[in-house]
Parts: structure tokens; C-alpha cells; sequence
């Protein structure tokens, strides 16, 4: 016991000394409520610990590989099998794997760092998009999200393409035929990224885009992004009512916990989590490098992107859709995510009260699901549009009518329990209440949550 209360003593002297010292209580993050002890709450941070690991490791990697596509045998360290010689890129990327100490691990993490960035980056999307904190003051916190998501797509778009595999290479040939044809900014980026036309402008662009220009743009988007979120703080959880303050007051911040130690370690918990469970299932599955492009004795090489772009892969595989068709859908996809805080104007963020949202928010996600599913199953087979539709139609049908059902039974159910509570008065919106009352009712209800 005494040598508890000794412990304790002693750390917090030295918390405060370092507090003191450093000016710790200015610069850190602002103190957030009990009820964010929750990893829900903390999403972006995880996709944030995820984008640092992936720098670390990236920085690593980057001691040994060689962004070169001339034929050779020495980068490999080490003779492999009958071939004579093999792009630089792939060889390096051949030695880091069989000859650097741990390499196959760094690799192999940074690989499947990209694919749980990107994942997590989704599931902060998701969560944002159903709980509706994108809503007033947010919507400037949700269009630089939006930018951030599409520059971590683009991190993983130049960095299949670093090994130099022929998979690769064909995957990403399929990609810059559609990037190209966006409208007004392809023909723009075109010179830009496809260089000279040779293999060897297109990897240096790649190169360039992969470990300075997207980081250096996705450093800076975050910058914005924490900057917004430190000036809104955290949004409160998901409400029907449309009068809820969506900003703590500093007086309140005071009683709240302070980030620094306690959110700063609650974070860093699941963080090193995050770290252990990548090494581990990268020491128990490590990567396998598929064969180097222009390896003429390679056959049967399919086309076929990672994970995250399977979606975009089948969309172009439909009968009578277009580079530029999938190029529009996209845009539009990308347009409709950045401007949702100016398309969904209803007060209330819970996902019950905005039918409308919800029912799109469900069918995005079925959409991106089974077309994944579909393009890893089937790449680059043409898809009639009957067999579009009896995929596609019944689960956006399903969904529908669930939606719907659902919507109009909570409507009837909840507005009874607000008339018989007395409580209608302060919501507004859908359950209008009588004109005579609501103004002066709300009003003062405003005048009171300001
Ligand atoms: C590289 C990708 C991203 C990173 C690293 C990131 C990071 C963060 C961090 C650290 C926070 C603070 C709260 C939390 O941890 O959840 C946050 C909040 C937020 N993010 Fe992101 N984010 C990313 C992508 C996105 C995307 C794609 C969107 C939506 C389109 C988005 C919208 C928001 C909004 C609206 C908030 C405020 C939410 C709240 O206060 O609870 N972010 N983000």
C-alpha cells in the first residue's frame, strides 16, 4: 500500500514536471467527454496510426528498392532459377524479400498495412457517413475526409504498381485508360503521369506520386482535418433531436478528461494492437511476389487490381459501360460524398430519421460489397445487363422496402410516444409541430442549447 501511494505520488510529480516543462496542456488536443472511451469514436485515429506505420515503413523499404525498369541480374543478391536477368524495380523488390534481415515481414506489413489503411479508411467513411457527422459545424471536417480518402486510394494505386509484376503493370495500364478520360482533368494529368510512354517514365512517376507527392498531400489534408476536428471537438452520438448542440462550450471541455495522457494511451493501446496483429499475420501468410513484367515465359498473368479497386474493375467489365461511362459514375460517386452535408439538410443525425440517406448509404454499401466479391471471382468478364440487374435489383430492392417499412412504422410509433409525452413541441422537421406553438417554443429551446 505504501509503496502504491509512493508510485503514485512520484508519477504524478513527473507527469507535472513534463506537463510544466513541455507546455503540453497548450498544444495537445482538446480534453473530449467519457463517453468517447470507445473505439467507435476514435476511427480516423486508428486510419491516422495506420497511414504512420505505413510512412515508417515505407521509409524502410525505400533503403533497398530500386525504382528502375532496365533489365537486371545483380539487384536480385542472389541466383533465381533459370532467369537471365529481371527489371530493377522487381529485383530489389525480390532482394528485400530473400536477402534483407526481416525484409519478407517489412514488406509483408507494409503490403497489408495498405489494404487495412484502406480499410479503416472505409469503415471512418461509413461510420461518418450513417451517424451523420458530417452535419453542421462538420461539413468542412467531411470534405477534407473526402479528399483524404481519394488520396489514400491513390497511395494504393501507385504503390501496386512499384513492384513491377506483370499483374501489376496490366492493372494499372486498365487504370490509366480510365484515369485519363476524366473529364477536363485527364487530358490535364495525362502528359503528367504516362511521361514519355515508356515503362520506365510511368514507374518513375509512380514512384515520385507514391513516396513524396500523395504523402506530402495526405500530411498536409490530415493537418486540416485534426485542425478541424481540435476547433468542433468530437461529434456528440447520433440524435433524433433536431435542437441538439452538436459543440461542447470550453467551460464544459474543463470537466471533461484531458487527452494527454489518458486519450493519447487509450489510442496508442490500439494502435500497438493494430501493430502486433499486422506482424503477426504477416510472419504466418508473408507475400508472395508474383513474376516480373515481361517475363514472356509467364502465362495466363490475369488483370486484376487489389481489393479496393475490384469494384471499379467489374463496373467497366457491364455490357455497354464505357471507360468514360465508369469515369462519370465515379466522379459523380466522389461529387454526391462531397457535397452530402448540402444535400441532406434535416437537423436530426440519427440514421432512423434520415430514410432517404440511410436507404442510399445501405445500397452504396451493398453495391461496392458484391461487386468486390464479383471482380475477385470473375475479372474481366463481360457482364450482360440482365445478369447487372438480378444481381444488383434484389438486394437494393430488399433494402427499399425494409427501409421504407421500417421508416414509416418508427414515424407513426415515435410521433405517438412525443404527442402523449408532451414532448413534440421541440422537434421539428418531419413532426412539425402546430404552427401557433413551434416558433416561440423553439426558439426559446434554441436560445437555451446556444
Ligand atoms: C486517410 C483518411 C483519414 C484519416 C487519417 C482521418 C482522421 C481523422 C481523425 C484522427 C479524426 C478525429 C476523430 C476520430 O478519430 O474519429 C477524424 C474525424 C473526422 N473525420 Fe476523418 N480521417 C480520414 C478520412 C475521412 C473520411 C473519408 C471522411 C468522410 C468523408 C472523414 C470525415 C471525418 C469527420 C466528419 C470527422 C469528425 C467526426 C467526429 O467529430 O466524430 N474522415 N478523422
Amino acid at each position: 500500500m505504501g509503496f502504491e501511494r509512493w508510485f503514485n505520488r512520484t508519477l504524478n510529480r513527473v507527469w507535472g514536471f513534463l506537463e510544466d516543462r513541455s507546455g503540453m496542456p497548450k498544444w495537445a488536443l482538446r480534453p473530449q467527454p467519457d463517453f468517447t472511451f470507445k473505439p467507435s469514436y476514435w476511427t480516423g485515429a486508428f486510419v491516422a496510426n495506420a497511414f504512420l506505420y505505413q510512412v515508417v515503413s515505407g521509409l524502410l523499404l525505400l533503403l533497398y528498392y530500386q525504382p528502375s525498369v532496365t533489365g537486371t541480374f545483380t539487384a536480385c543478391g542472389q541466383p533465381i532459377g533459370s532467369l537471365s536477368s529481371a527489371p530493377a524495380a522487381w529485383c530489389s523488390t525480390y532482394y528485400i524479400i530473400h536477402s534483407v534481415p526481416m525484409g519478407s515481414l517489412l514488406l509483408s506489413t507494409h503490403l497489408y498495412g495498405a489494404y487495412a489503411m484502406i480499410f479503416l479508411a472505409f469503415v471512418h467513411f461509413f461510420r461518418g457517413y450513417y451517424l451523420g457527422v458530417y452535419k453542421a459545424p462538420r461539413e468542412f471536417s467531411w470534405m477534407v475526409g473526402t479528399l483524404l480518402l481519394v488520396t489514400t486510394l491513390g497511395m494504393g494505386f501507385t504503390g501496386y504498381l512499384l513492384p513491377y509484376t506483370q499483374i501489376s503493370l496490366n492493372a494499372t495500364n486498365v487504370g490509366l485508360v480510365l484515369a485519363i478520360r476524366l473529364p477536363y482533368a485527364g487530358p490535364l494529368t495525362a502528359p503528367l503521369i504516362l511521361a514519355d510512354g515508356t515503362g520506365q517514365g510511368l514507374l518513375s512517376r509512380m514512384f515520385a506520386a507514391h513516396i513524396l507527392l500523395l504523402p506530402l498531400a495526405l500530411g498536409a489534408l490530415l493537418y486540416a482535418h485534426i485542425a478541424l476536428f481540435e476547433s468542433h471537438g468530437i461529434a456528440p452520438p447520433a440524435t433524433s433531436d433536431p435542437l441538439q448542440r452538436r459543440r461542447f462550450t470550453h467551460a464544459e471541455d474543463k470537466k471533461h478528461v484531458p487527452f494527454m495522457p489518458h486519450i493519447f494511451f487509450y489510442i496508442t493501446k490500439w494502435a500497438l494492437l493494430y501493430v502486433g496483429l499486422l506482424l503477426g499475420i504477416a510472419a504466418l501468410w508473408p507475400w508472395q511476389l508474383p513474376t516480373y513484367a515481361g517475363n514472356i515465359a509467364a502465362t495466363g498473368v490475369v488483370t486484376e487490381p487489389d481489393w479496393y479497386f475490384l469494384w471499379l474493375f467489374k463496373l467497366v467489365d457491364f455490357q455497354g459501360v464505357t471507360p468514360v461511362l465508369a469515369v462519370g459514375l465515379t466522379t459523380a460517386l466522389i461529387g454526391f460524398i462531397l457535397l452530402l452535408p448540402f444535400l441532406d439538410r434535416s437537423k436530426q443525425t440519427h440514421p432512423r430519421d434520415r430514410p432517404l440517406f440511410l436507404f442510399a448509404g445501405n445500397s452504396l454499401l451493398a453495391i461496392l460489397v458484391i461487386m468486390t466479391v464479383w471482380g475477385g471471382l470473375t475479372p474481366g468478364i463481360v457482364i450482360p445487363p440482365m445478369v447487372v440487374a438480378e444481381r444488383l435489383g434484389p438486394p437494393i430492392l430488399v433494402n427499399l422496402v425494409v427501409v421504407a417499412l421500417f421508416s414509416l412504422r418508427y414515424q407513426a410509433a415515435y410521433r405517438n410516444r412525443l404527442v402523449t409525452s408532451g414532448a413534440i413541441h421541440r422537434l421539428g422537421g418531419i413532426y412539425a409541430p402546430a404552427p401557433s406553438v413551434a416558433p416561440a417554443a423553439r426558439a426559446v429551446e434554441a436560445a437555451r442549447h446556444d
